[in-house]
């Protein structure tokens, strides 16, 4: 793997452990960064000597988002030419656990690659939530689908369209999180229950894994999918280019419904 700019990789035993790592921006994935992790993540999983992945964020955060200087100025068509959210795809061919130690905000694009794991331990702090509505888009990377299919569509709806932020506790009473964990334990404990998780036989650990999202997932590409025209078609708007900018210029939005 050439040179990672913006996520730290290490392994403890058999657990290959990223850190997101952009905590001057509250870990916010660029493009770059969301082809650094999925890059890692895809080579740990052909890797034999690693049994299970865990994710975490540096500093104040998991993550906040997908980076909004980025893709500000982005047209609806350039989002489309970029193919962008190809990477994420990716992720749902990773065949061994992937575990979420989250602490501070798991927010828009941090929220969906929280959701893209397995398992998730949140520290007592963590605050997960999809603001996108209040940049006037949406979701992109598979937050519609995978928020849906964990909570219902009428609570789905209800935080989407809300834009506001869940406890950790009400994060577990949603089903989203496995465990609320004191803040200075959750990386440690994670860990810990990642190496648990290794001694399990390999094998069943894939196919309980593949036969339970084969349950729930089967038409998550195709979700996907659609929600990323419309992602991509939000940026055609000119509430989009407001939402944005007021978000830069660090002031409020005034939204014209066009
Ligand atoms: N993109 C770019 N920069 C971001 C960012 C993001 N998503 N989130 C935070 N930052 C930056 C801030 O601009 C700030 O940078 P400066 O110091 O240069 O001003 C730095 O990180 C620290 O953030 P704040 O000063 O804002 O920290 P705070 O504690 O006051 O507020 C916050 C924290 C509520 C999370 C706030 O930063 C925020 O609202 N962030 C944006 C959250 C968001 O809208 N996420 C969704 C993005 S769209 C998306 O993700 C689409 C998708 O589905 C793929």
């Amino acid at each position: 793997m050439d040179n990672l700019k913006f996520i730290q990789v290490e392994t403890d035993e058999n657990i290959g452990i990223i850190q997101l790592n952009r905590p001057e921006v509250l870990n916010a994935l660029n493009r770059k960064m969301v082809n650094e992790i999925v890059r890692t993540i895809e080579d740990m999983d052909r890797d034999e000597k690693v049994k299970v992945i865990v994710l975490y964020g540096n500093g104040k955060a998991f993550a906040a988002g997908a980076d909004i200087n980025e893709m500000a100025q982005d047209s609806a068509i350039d989002l489309e030419l970029l193919n962008q959210f190809a990477d994420w795809d990716r992720l749902l061919q990773v065949k061994k656990p992937m575990i979420g130690a989250v602490h501070g905000f798991a927010l828009g694009g941090g929220f969906e690659l929280a959701l893209a794991c397995d398992l998730l331990f949140a520290a007592e702090d963590a605050k997960f939530g999809f603001p996108e509505i209040n940049l006037a888009v949406m979701p992109g990377a598979g937050g519609t689908q995978r928020l849906t299919k964990l909570m219902g569509k009428t609570k789905a709806l209800e935080w989407l369209w809300s834009g506001e932020m869940m406890t950790a506790e009400e994060a577990e009473q949603h089903g989203i999180i496995n465990k609320r964990l004191p803040k200075e334990l959750v990386i440690e404990e994670t860990i810990n229950y990642a190496k648990k998780l290794a001694e399990k036989p390999a094998l069943s650990v894939r196919f309980i894994k593949e036969a339970v999202y084969k349950a729930v997932d089967d038409s998550l590409l195709e979700g996907m999918q659609y929600e990323r025209k419309n992602f991509s078609l939000l940026f055609s708007t000119e509430d989009q280019k407001e939402g944005m900018k007021a978000f830069m210029e660090k002031r409020k939005p005034q939204f014209k419904g066009r």
